[in-house]
């Protein structure tokens, strides 16, 4: 028996691939192992968003040398991902004892790959791009019971300067409206009830498909499915909400109203220099139109402190902007310099690391203290909670999320998982809510799905 190691960096696109390779191994005979010291062949996939990401890989690899109690005498180790991708056979320099660098396509050739690192080739490099990216998902190969994700499109056709996924991940390709819809409904089969939507820039979706469907003609293809009971999406750009996106999803049932839009700076010098491609009135008119029709919608951004030359004052716009705008989670990143993207070619990493650590606290102060303020407002309130199973941290307590993507931990028996419970909330901490089952209905509870699914909507796929 052959056994599998696969060890996961960088976002949630790189999670969901890892399950897909974890799919094709197992197609080709693989059984999971649990540690690397138990498997013929390990597989990391790898992330480049940062230098610090990059480094984590570097010492990891450094730890699976052959010989090393970490590693099964004769295995094979690979690596994948956007590291992969980017750095292709350079890798093999860094690190000789490496047998199979592939990026972030044709890491599902990783059987035949095994294959020809055990009949003798070693340093074998699989990095197209180019070829459209399509499999079959199994539903069975994922890491959560009730909950998966689903890439709904691959790739980014931006060029924020700052950033290396165009160059790891390639252009912009959106996978057709009835494939995304038919994997939903066989995960749902299986017994997931939460989708979370994958995409560089997520809502901009379907540009290139026939006919040109949304994202919001996709989320009511999929709010159809009757199991199915709360659809999300990460991550949107500010720019691609078009065509009365809010008001064409609100009152779908399955519809949840947290949106991760990164503004990355409140400063427009700064974005300018970014080329994001708004300013921050374009960005405060996508708030006002999406609150015009949600006004509880709930926002959450990416930030990244200390781009080359951003001063003090455009610091304390972004830092008013967090406040200004009240987004109800932040993810704020050093400014890293990464090969070959714009900004590292046009300008100088000027700002001093301390100067970017006490930006990052400042934002993130800011942050929790907007995050508690809200979190306060939810009490005595009666909120929809989506049960996830017992709690990491008190196994006796069940942990769940509202439909505004708070964690809610309370007591229940654990036969609920999986299951929509309406929750009074009795206590609030920055990040998490505390409470216990009603028994009337939530306040904000979604429609019944319907009994029978009612038809398709006619778009092109
Ligand atoms: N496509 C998504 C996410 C891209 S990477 C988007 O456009 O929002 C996730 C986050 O990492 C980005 O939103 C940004 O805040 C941060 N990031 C990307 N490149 C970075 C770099 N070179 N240095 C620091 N943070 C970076
Ligand atoms: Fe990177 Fe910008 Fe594309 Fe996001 S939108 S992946 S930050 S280039
Ligand atoms: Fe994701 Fe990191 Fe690649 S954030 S797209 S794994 S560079």
């Amino acid at each position: 028996m052959k056994r599998a190691y696969v060890e996961t960096y960088g976002c949630q696109m790189n999670k969901l691939d890892s399950e897909l390779a974890e799919q094709a191994l197992s197609e080709a005979g693989f059984e999971r192992a649990d540690d690397p010291s138990q498997a013929d062949l390990v597989v990391l996939n790898t992330c480049s968003v940062r230098e610090h990401a990059e480094h984590r890989v570097v010492s990891r690899l450094g730890r699976l040398k052959p010989g090393s109690p970490l590693r099964k005498p004769g295995s094979v180790l690979a690596l994948v991902g956007c590291m992969g991708q980017r750095e292709g056979e350079r890798l093999f320099q860094v690190a000789p004892h490496l047998d199979i660098v592939t990026g972030t396509k044709e890491f599902v050739r990783l059987p035949q790959l095994y294959d020809q690192a055990r009949a003798g080739r070693t340093r074998l490099a699989a990095l197209d791009l180019s070829d459209d990216f399509e499999y079959a998902r199994d539903p069975r190969h994922r890491s959560d019971r009730h909950k998966a994700f689903v890439s709904i499109m691959r790739g980014c056709d931006l060029h924020c300067t700052y950033c290396i996924v165009p160059t790891t991940r390639g252009a912009e390709e959106s996978r057709p409206l009835a494939l995304v819809v038919d994997e939903v409904r066989r995960l749902v089969d299986d017994g997931v009830v939460e989708v979370t939507l994958l995409g560089q820039t997520v809502n901009s979706w379907g540009k290139q498909l026939p006919g040109a469907p949304d994202l919001a003609d996709l989320l009511a293809a999929l709010d159809e499915l009757p199991g199915l009971l709360r659809t999300r999406f990460i991550t949107s750009h500010p720019n691609f909400f078009r065509d009365r996106f809010w008001e064409r999803v609100r009152d779908l049932r399955t519809f949840c109203p947290f949106i991760h839009v990164p503004a990355q700076s409140g400063s427009d010098r700064v974005l300018k220099r970014m080329a994001r491609l708004y300013t921050t009135d374009q960005y405060r008119e996508m708030v006002a139109e999406a609150r015009a029709a949600i006004p509880d919608v709930a926002l959450a951004s990416d930030w990244i402190v200390g781009f080359p030359g951003e001063t003090d004052d455009d610091h304390a716009q972004s830092r008013a902007f967090l406040r200004e705008v009240g987004f109800v989670q932040s993810f704020v990143f050093k400014y890293s310099p990464r090969p070959e993207t714009p900004s590292e070619r046009r300008f100088d990493d000027d700002v001093p690391d301390a100067a970017k650590d006490a930006r990052c606290n400042d934002l993130l102060a800011v942050q929790d203290e907007l995050a508690l303020a809200q979190s306060a407002r939810e009490v005595g309130r009666t909120l929809e909670v989506l049960v996830d199973g017992p709690s990491k941290t008190n196994e006796a307590r069940l942990s769940g999320r509202t439909r505004r993507n708070k964690i809610v931990i309370f007591e229940g028996p654990p036969h609920l998982a999986g299951r929509l419970v309406p929750i009074t909330i009795d206590r609030a901490s920055t990040q998490t809510l505390y409470g216990r089952l009603a028994d009337a209905p939530a306040e904000d509870a979604a429609p019944a799905p319907p009994a029978a699914p009612r038809r398709l909507p006619l778009i092109p796929g």
